[in-house]
C-alpha cells in the first residue's frame, strides 16, 4: 500500500514537472501584457540588418511580458502589395499594437490612414516616413510614432572615417582628389539617400575635393554589392581609391570583389560600411575593412517595444524616437564587438 502510495506521488510529481516544462514554452502567458497581441511588419526577412533587429525585438518584448504566441512577425518579401494584404490581417485579427518596417515608405501614409481607422496604435520603425506624414501624426494626435535613428549621421561618419585618413594616404594615384565608388542601398529609403549624401559631404567639410567615379544601387545586398564593385574594379581598376557601401552587407560584397581583383583594403583601397554587423567589426579589428558605423538595433528595438508598451498602457509617446549611430575603428571595434556578438 505504501508503496502504492509512493509510485502514485512520484508520478504525480512527474506530471506536474512535465507541465511545467512544457509550459516554459511560453513562460509570459501569465506575464504583464500576456494577453495582448504584437503584429509586426518586416519589409524582408534576407535583410541581414533587420533579422538582428526582429530577432531582438522578440526577445525584447517577451523579456518585458508579452506572450510569444501573441506577437506575430510576417516577412513582407520586399513587396508593398503582399505587406498591405498583412497588415489588412492584422487589422482583422485585432491586434492591440502594430509595429511596422514598411516596405515602401511612400506608402505610410496610406498605412497610417487604416491603421487609424482601425483604432490600432503604431509605431514605424527603420524605414521613416517623410515630413509630410510625420507631421499629420501630430496634427491629429494619432497614436503613431518613429523610431529610428538619424540616418544624415551615419553618412558623416563614414565620410569622417575616410577623412581622418589624411589626403596623402586616401589619394593613391596623386590627382589631388578622393577618388571614389558609392554603393546605394534602396534609393526609396532615407538612409540610402542621407548616407550617399553626407559621407561625400564629409568629405568636403574636411577641406577634400571628391571625385565621384561611379554610384550604384546595390539595394542592400551582399551579391549586388560584390556585382558593381567588381564591375568597377574591372573598369577603374586602380583609379578607386575609396568604396562606400551604404550599408555593411553589401561593404561583405564589396570586399569579396577586392579581394578578387588583387587588391588590399588599407593598402591600396579603403572601404567603409554601416551596421557593424559582427563579421565586419572583426574585419575591422583585422585591417580588412576600413571602417563601419554601428547601427544599434538594441536601441532601437527596445525603444519600438517601450513605444508599443506605452500605447497599449494609455501612455503618450513623442512622434519621433531617435537614436545614436557610433562610428567603428579600429579604435573601439572590440568594445563594438562586444556588444554586438
Ligand atoms: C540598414 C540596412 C538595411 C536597411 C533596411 C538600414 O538602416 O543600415 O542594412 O538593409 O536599413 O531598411
Amino acid at each position: 500500500m505504501k508503496k502504492k502510495l509512493i509510485s502514485l506521488v512520484l508520478a504525480m510529481a512527474m506530471s506536474l514537472t512535465a507541465f511545467a516544462a512544457c509550459n516554459k514554452e511560453d513562460t509570459n502567458s501569465d506575464g504583464a501584457y500576456g494577453d495582448k497581441k504584437v503584429g509586426v511588419c518586416i519589409y524582408q526577412f534576407s535583410d541581414n540588418f533587420m533579422t538582428l533587429f526582429r530577432t531582438e525585438l522578440e526577445n525584447y518584448l517577451i523579456e518585458q511580458g508579452f506572450s510569444k504566441k501573441n506577437i506575430t512577425i510576417v516577412d513582407g518579401a520586399n513587396d508593398q502589395a503582399t505587406q498591405s494584404a498583412q497588415i489588412d490581417n492584422f487589422i482583422a485579427q485585432g491586434v492591440d499594437v502594430l509595429i511596422i518596417n514598411p516596405v515602401n515608405s511612400s506608402s505610410a501614409s496610406t498605412i497610417t490612414d487604416k491603421v487609424v481607422a482601425a483604432g490600432i496604435p503604431l509605431v514605424y520603425i527603420n524605414r521613416e516616413p517623410d515630413a509630410a506624414e510625420e507631421a499629420r501624426w501630430a496634427e491629429n494626435d494619432w497614436d503613431v510614432c518613429y523610431v529610428g535613428c538619424d540616418a544624415r549621421q551615419s553618412g558623416t561618419m563614414q565620410g569622417e572615417i575616410i577623412a581622418d585618413l589624411g589626403l596623402d594616404t586616401i589619394d593613391m594615384n596623386g590627382n589631388g582628389m578622393v577618388d571614389y565608388i558609392m554603393i546605394e542601398g534602396d534609393p526609396e529609403n532615407v538612409d540610402a539617400q542621407y548616407r550617399t549624401e553626407y559621407s561625400i559631404a564629409a568629405l568636403e567639410d574636411a577641406g577634400l575635393t571628391v571625385n565621384c567615379l561611379d554610384d550604384q544601387v546595390g539595394m542592400w545586398e551582399q551579391v549586388k554589392g560584390q556585382e558593381l564593385v567588381g564591375n568597377d574594379l574591372s573598369q577603374f581598376g586602380s583609379d578607386i581609391e575609396v568604396v562606400f557601401c551604404n550599408n555593411d552587407a553589401m561593404a561583405l560584397g564589396a570586399l569579396q570583389a577586392i579581394q578578387t581583383a588583387g587588391r588590399t583594403v588599407g593598402s591600396d583601397i579603403y572601404l567603409v560600411g554601416v551596421d557593424a554587423l559582427t563579421e565586419v567589426v572583426q574585419y575591422v579589428i583585422d585591417g580588412t575593412i576600413t571602417g563601419t558605423v554601428f547601427n544599434d538595433h538594441f536601441s532601437q528595438s527596445h525603444s519600438a517595444a517601450d513605444a508599443a508598451i506605452n500605447y497599449i498602457t494609455d501612455t503618450p509617446n513623442e512622434h519621433y524616437i531617435g537614436c545614436d549611430y557610433v562610428k567603428v575603428t579600429t579604435e573601439n571595434a572590440q568594445e563594438i564587438l562586444d556588444l554586438v556578438s
